[in-house]
């Protein structure tokens, strides 16, 4: 990645985040990474994009019940706006104490994902946009859950909950998320884990596991 990103230096501490598109499963995995966390004796705080923080929940209710089709220029500085507030109020302060492990469900990846690739911004523009402190954090470890788009759209009908503004689109935009999501995992291969999620809950949860491990003192 781009020069101008950094990762936290606190010794001990660590920031993780799960990617993937809709119904991959990344909540049942952070509920067991936290637990693991917890296990080792480690302080653990878990926060989702958009939101984890007032003025980000707003953002996400804004963006998620928008009834007009955004710009994704637009689109992108509302995820920008709830990120900086987030790491400003939440990650940053927290990261501080070591032995402090910090997880998102979401994070730069789903921008560069959603708006860079399936919005049609562009890697390259999404990347620029982040180059100002705080936005320039990287986590030391992203886990990538990779489903095909037939299972995603099977588990979201058998959920049957509302379709949020990005839930309602077409399949071509979720292939294309699924292509961004590979792609990166491509170009960034020493931070982005590429986990094939098609498999048991159990089984991903061993593949992340056993590859945190290396990640603890
Ligand atoms: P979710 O938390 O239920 O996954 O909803 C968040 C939605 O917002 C999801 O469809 C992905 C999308 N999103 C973006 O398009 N860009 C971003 O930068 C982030 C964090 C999320």
């Amino acid at each position: 990645m781009k020069s101008h990103f950094r990762h936290p230096v606190t010794p001990g501490s660590l920031f993780l985040s799960l990617e993937g598109i809709e119904a991959s499963g990344k909540t049942t995995q952070i509920k067991e990474i936290e637990e693991l966390v917890v296990k080792k004796g480690l302080r653990v705080l878990t926060l989702r994009e958009p939101g984890g923080t007032a003025f980000g929940e707003k953002l996400r209710e804004a963006i998620l019940s928008s009834s007009a089709p955004l710009h994704p220029l637009a689109e992108c500085h509302l995820f920008l706006a709830s990120r900086a507030q987030l790491l400003k109020e939440m990650i940053l302060p927290f990261l501080l104490t070591p032995g402090s492990v910090v997880i998102l469900d979401r994070y730069i990846d789903s921008t560069l994902a959603y708006q860079g690739k399936a919005r049609r911004l562009g890697y390259e523009t999404v990347l620029t946009l982040h180059q100002h402190d705080p936005l320039n954090l990287l986590p030391h470890r992203t886990y990538f859950l990779d489903i095909d788009l037939h299972t995603s759209l099977q588990r979201q009908t058998v959920r049957g909950n509302t379709k949020d503004y990005f839930e309602s689109q077409k399949g071509e935009f979720y292939q294309n998320l699924i292509d961004g999501y590979r792609e990166l995992a491509g170009m960034y291969p020493e931070r982005i884990l590429h986990v094939d999620a098609q498999r048991s809950a159990g089984e991903i949860t061993q593949v992340i596991k056993s590859d945190l491990e290396k990640f603890f003192p």
